[in-house]
C-alpha cells in the first residue's frame, strides 16, 4: 500500500468510527430516558378500576408512612395496625371489580397480593420485633413498590 492509499484509508476509517460514536451518543441521548418509560408495560383498564387502584396505592402510602411514625415513636401496637391496613383486607375492594382478574397480568397480580401478605406478615410479629428489624422489613416489602412502578401504568 502507497502513503496515499494508507492516508486515504485512515481517513476513512476515522470518519466511520466518528460517525458511529456521534450516532450512538445521539441514539442515547434521544431515547435515554423515553425508552425506560417505554419500557413501561401500559395496562388497560376503566376509568372506575384506574381509580380504585390509585386509592388503594394511597392508601398504601399512608399505611408506610404510618409505620415509619410509630417505629419513631417506639409504638410497636401502632406499627402493627398500620401494616395490617395495608394487607390483605386492601385486596378486598379490588375483588369487587372481577373482571380485573383478566386485565391485570400475573406477574403485578402476584406483587401486589404478595406486598399485602407481607405486610400481613409484618402485623402478625410487628409488636415482637425491634424497631430496626421493623424498618428493614418495610424497606424489604417497600421493594415491590419500587419494581411494580418501575414496570407498570395503568390507563383508561
Ligand atoms: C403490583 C404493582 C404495584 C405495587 C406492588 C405497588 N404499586 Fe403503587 N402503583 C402501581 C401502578 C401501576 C401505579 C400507577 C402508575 C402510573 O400509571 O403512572 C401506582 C401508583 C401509585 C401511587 C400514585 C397514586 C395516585 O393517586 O396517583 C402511589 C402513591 C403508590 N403507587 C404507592 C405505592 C406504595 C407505597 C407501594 C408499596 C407499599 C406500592 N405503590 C406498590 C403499581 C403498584
Amino acid at each position: 500500500m502507497n502513503s496515499e492509499k494508507r492516508w486515504k484509508t485512515i481517513a476513512i476509517v476515522s470518519l466511520i468510527l466518528c460517525f458511529m460514536s456521534i450516532s450512538t451518543f445521539a441514539y442515547f441521548f434521544y431515547y435515554g430516558r423515553g425508552h425506560t418509560v417505554d419500557r413501561r408495560q401500559y395496562i388497560e383498564v376503566t376509568k372506575e378500576e384506574r381509580h380504585m387502584i390509585l386509592r388503594e396505592m394511597r392508601g398504601l402510602l399512608k399505611g408506610v408512612q404510618g409505620i415509619i411514625k410509630a417505629v419513631s415513636e417506639q409504638n410497636f401496637k401502632e406499627v402493627a395496625i398500620q401494616a395490617r391496613s395495608n394487607g390483605m383486607v386492601m385486596a378486598s375492594e379490588a375483588k369487587e371489580h372481577a373482571a380485573l382478574v383478566t386485565k391485570l397480568p400475573l406477574a403485578f397480580k402476584k406483587m401486589g397480593f404478595g406486598t399485602h401478605r407481607s405486610f400481613d406478615h409484618l402485623a402478625d410479629r410487628a409488636e415482637k420485633m425491634s424497631g430496626d428489624e421493623i424498618l428493614k422489613e418495610t424497606a424489604t416489602i417497600m421493594n415491590n413498590c419500587v419494581a411494580c412502578h418501575a414496570g407498570y401504568r395503568i390507563t383508561e
